[in-house]
C-alpha cells in the first residue's frame, strides 16, 4: 500500500474512535460518572465526564462504524484501496475505548492535581486513541492486527494529535468548548 493508502486507512479505521469525544462535548452534561464522589486527593473524575456524554458518544461512534461499513464498497472502489469494515463488536470497541481512554486520562489528571479542564499535553492528544486501540484489540484481536499494521499504526500516532488539536481549536473558536485542548 502506498503512503496515501496508509493515511486513508488510518483515518478511516479510527473514525469510530474520533467521533465519540466530540459528540460528548456537544451532547454531554448532566450526572457525572463518579456521582460527585472524591478520593482523599480529589474528585475521582470530575463533572466533565458525564453518563450522558459517555453513552451518546459511544453510540455515535458505533453508528459511524456501521455507516462506514455500509459505504465501504463504494468508497474502496472510488479510492482504489481495500478499506476495512467494522462489526458491531469492533465499532463498540473503538467507540467505547475512545471514551474510556479519555475517562482514564481524567482520572490521572485528578490524581496529579489537575483541575477539570486543565491541559495534560500528549495525554490529551492520545488518550482516546490508545483507549480505542487497547479496547478493540482485547475485543477483536484478529481484526485489530490485520487493520493496524505497523505503517497504519504509525500514521495513527502521527495524525491523531494533529487532528485532535485542529478539531479542539475549531470547537473552542465556535464556543463549543471551554478550552482549546
Ligand atoms: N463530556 C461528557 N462526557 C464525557 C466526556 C466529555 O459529558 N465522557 C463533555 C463535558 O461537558 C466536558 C466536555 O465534554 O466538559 C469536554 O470534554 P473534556 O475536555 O474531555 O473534559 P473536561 O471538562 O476538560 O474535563 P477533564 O479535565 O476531566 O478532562
Ligand atoms: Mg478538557
Amino acid at each position: 500500500m502506498d503512503i496515501l493508502g496508509v493515511v486513508v486507512t488510518a483515518v478511516w479505521a479510527m473514525l469510530p474512535a474520533y467521533v465519540p469525544n466530540n459528540v460528548a462535548v456537544l451532547a454531554g452534561g448532566g450526572k457525572p460518572i463518579d456521582g460527585g464522589r472524591s478520593l482523599p486527593d480529589g474528585r475521582i473524575l470530575g463533572d466533565g465526564k458525564t453518563q450522558r456524554g459517555t453513552v451518546l458518544g459511544t453510540a455515535a461512534g458505533t453508528a459511524v462504524a456501521l455507516g462506514l461499513t455500509a459505504i465501504e464498497p463504494g468508497v474502496s472502489a472510488l479510492l482504489g484501496y481495500s478499506l476495512p469494515t467494522f462489526s458491531v463488536r469492533v465499532g463498540l470497541g473503538l467507540a467505547f475505548g475512545a471514551m474510556f481512554g479519555d475517562i482514564a486520562a481524567s482520572f490521572l489528571k485528578r490524581r496529579t492535581g489537575r483541575e477539570r479542564g486543565a491541559a495534560f499535553p500528549v495525554l490529551d492528544q492520545l488518550d482516546f486513541a490508545l483507549g480505542a486501540l487497547a479496547c478493540v484489540w482485547i475485543l477483536a484481536p484478529a481484526w485489530t492486527e490485520a487493520t493496524f499494521t505497523r505503517p497504519v499504526l504509525l500514521a495513527v500516532v502521527v495524525l491523531t494529535p494533529l487532528l485532535h488539536v485542529l478539531t479542539n481549536v475549531v470547537a473552542y473558536a465556535l464556543g463549543l468548548k471551554d478550552e482549546p485542548w
